[in-house]
This record gives structure tokens, sequence and C-alpha cells, in this order.
């Protein structure tokens, strides 16, 4: 196991729990907000920066950046890293700085740590639109670029254009983990933030992690969030409840072994990811299909 899994500008500590984002350290469990909004949401975040967490997960199909910004009134920006994520019909140059705009306002702050692409969309440009996060980074209106929900493919198209990508936000928990992917991330300096790593709190019941955790003194979502640290990754459990919150930020003071990694491994990769196309009225499933060789056509 390596202590430090370091792409260009990040790194994660693995024994700690910290990760190194151009030279400055965060707790490496960040806090997810979605399906939370308004004073749900506020109270949530505000629990969250309590607790100690810096990294906060939004993006603008979640509607809650005013909640956020009432949370983080009064704190410090500059401790806080914070990640957004534009909608798969706003990528094109004039929409993406239109979103950006608006998320910049709605959150009432002058740049974003990191902004993603939220899914694929086939029908815009890649090029055009990285190229127009790259003007976004170097106005200083966002720190660092990131992709969401994409396949090895899609990031080979993507890094083609020369722009640099820090991160890619992926499914990941142990029911389900791309090992390809991540192996490709690391290759290329990209550091992976893992969504629903707790699997929407089922974790809590699984069995294996159960019996791992009674050995560590540890909860089986404190051990699911740990093997995702463990693979250079970066967590992201949302929570609207004080003592998970609590919970899920308290990882630092234990180690999987190699074999309990093997294990959790064995499982995740023989699972399946979740199914946008099974959510309602979203329609573009077509985007969905990971070995979509077409992604991206231009
Ligand atoms: N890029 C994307 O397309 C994408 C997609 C989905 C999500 N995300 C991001 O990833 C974040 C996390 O994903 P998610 O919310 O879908 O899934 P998740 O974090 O795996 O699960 C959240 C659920 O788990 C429960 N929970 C949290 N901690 C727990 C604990 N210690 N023990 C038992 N239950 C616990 C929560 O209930 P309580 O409130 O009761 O704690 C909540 O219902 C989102 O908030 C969002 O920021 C991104």
């Amino acid at each position: 196991m390596h202590a430090f899994a370091s792409s260009n500008s990040v790194e994660v500590d693995i024994l700690s729990s910290f990760c190194k984002i151009d030279g400055v350290n965060y707790p490496v469990v960040g806090f997810g907000t979605y399906p939370l909004t308004g004073k749900v949401c506020t109270e949530a975040v505000e629990q969250a920066a309590k607790a100690g967490y810096r990294i906060i997960d939004t993006a603008t199909y979640y509607e809650n950046f005013e909640g956020i910004a009432e949370a983080l009134k009064g704190q410090d920006r500059c401790s806080f890293y914070i990640i957004s994520k534009v909608w798969h019909d706003r990528q094109s140059p004039e929409d993406l700085r239109e979103d950006l705009d608006l998320t910049l306002k709605q959150l009432q702050t002058n740049y974003l740590d990191a902004y993603l692409l939220h899914w694929p969309n086939s029908k815009t440009s890649i090029k055009k639109t990285l190229a127009t996060m790259e003007e976004l980074r170097k106005q200083k209106k966002i720190r660092h670029i990131g992709l969401s929900n994409v396949s090895v493919n899609h990031l080979r198209k993507a890094l083609k254009v020369g722009v640099p990508i820090t991160w890619v936000q992926v499914e990941m928990h142990p029911y389900f983990f791309d090992s390809d992917l991540l192996n490709f991330c690391r290759e290329h300096s990209i550091t992976v933030q893992a969504w629903r790593p707790l699997d929407l709190g089922r974790m809590s019941e699984d069995k294996m992690l159960i019996d791992m955790g009674i050995k560590h003194g540890k909860t089986a979502c404190q051990i699911a969030l740990k093997w995702i640290v463990q693979h250079g990754c970066i967590p992201l459990p949302g929570s609207k409840s004080q003592t998970h919150i609590r919970e899920n930020l308290d990882i630092r003071d234990f180690s999987l072994s190699k074999e309990e990694m093997q294990q959790i491994d064995q499982r995740a990769i023989r699972g399946t990811r979740f199914r946008l196309g099974e959510e309602q009225g979203l329609g573009f499933t077509d985007e969905f299909d990971f070995s979509y060789e077409n992604c991206w056509p231009n």
C-alpha cells in the first residue's frame, strides 16, 4: 500500500486520511449534498462544517446553492473546497459560462474550487466545452476541472483535448467499482471522487463490513469509506443526521489490511452500477452506456 496516492495537484494521504490539494490539507472525506435543499441543506452543511468537513459537493441539478451559501456565511471561504457540476444540457460554451455565473452568484462566492461536467453529452463538442472550462480556469473563476460519470473511453477522448483534468467523480462503493477506470486515472494523475459511497446507507447492514468493523472497533459505513480512501479516492457521503455526519469523518485511526481490501475488491468488481435510465424524466440513456463508442464524436 502506498502512503500517498498523488496527482499533479492532489495527494491523498491514505494513512492519515487527509488530502493535499495545491499544498493545502483537507480531511479526505467530502460532504455530499444531494438531495438536500433549503433549510435541511443549510443545517446539514452547518453540521458538516462544525464536524470538520472542508470539501463540499454540489451541482446545479441539486438546486441547493442558496442553502449551502447560508451555511457557509461567516466562514473562511479559503478553508473550503467547493465542487459543483454543470448539467448535461448546459455544456455549450455560452450555456457553460452562464451556468457558472449563476452558480457563483447563488453560492455567493467569486470562484469554484472544482467545476465538473455532471454527465457527458455527445451532442456537444467536448473540445469546445473543455476549451471553455480552461478559459474559465484562466479567468480564475474555477481552480480545477473535472468530469463525472465517464468511462475510460470518454477520458481518452477528453485528455486528447489537452486541458488539465484534475478530477473524475464516479459511482464507487463496496458493491461496485470500475477498477479499469481507477487504474487509468492513476496513470494519468487524475484523482477519483466516489459518489454514493455508502450505497444510500445500505452499507450499514452489510454483514462482511459489519464483521470487519467489529475487528477495528468501527461501523460498516466507516469500513466502506476507508476502503475508498485506501484506493486513493475521495468519498463524498451525504447525510442529514448529526451522528452519521460525525461517524463518516471518523476514519483516521485504523487501516484495512491487504487481505481485507482484496476481500471487498473481489465483490465490488463483480457488482453492477446504478442505471440512470431507471430514474424518471432525464432522457439521455444513450450517454449512459459506458461502452458507448461514439461518445464525444467531435
Ligand atoms: N456525480 C453524480 O452523478 C452523483 C450522483 C449521486 C450522488 N452524487 C454526490 O454524492 C453524494 C453521496 O451520494 P448519495 O447521497 O447518493 O449516497 P450515499 O452518500 O451513499 O448515501 C446517503 C444516504 O446514506 C445514509 N447514511 C449516511 N451516513 C450513514 C451512516 N453512517 N450510517 C447509515 N446510513 C448513513 C443517509 O441517511 P441519513 O441522512 O439518515 O444519514 C443517506 O440516506 C451526493 O450527496 C452527491 O453530492 C453525485
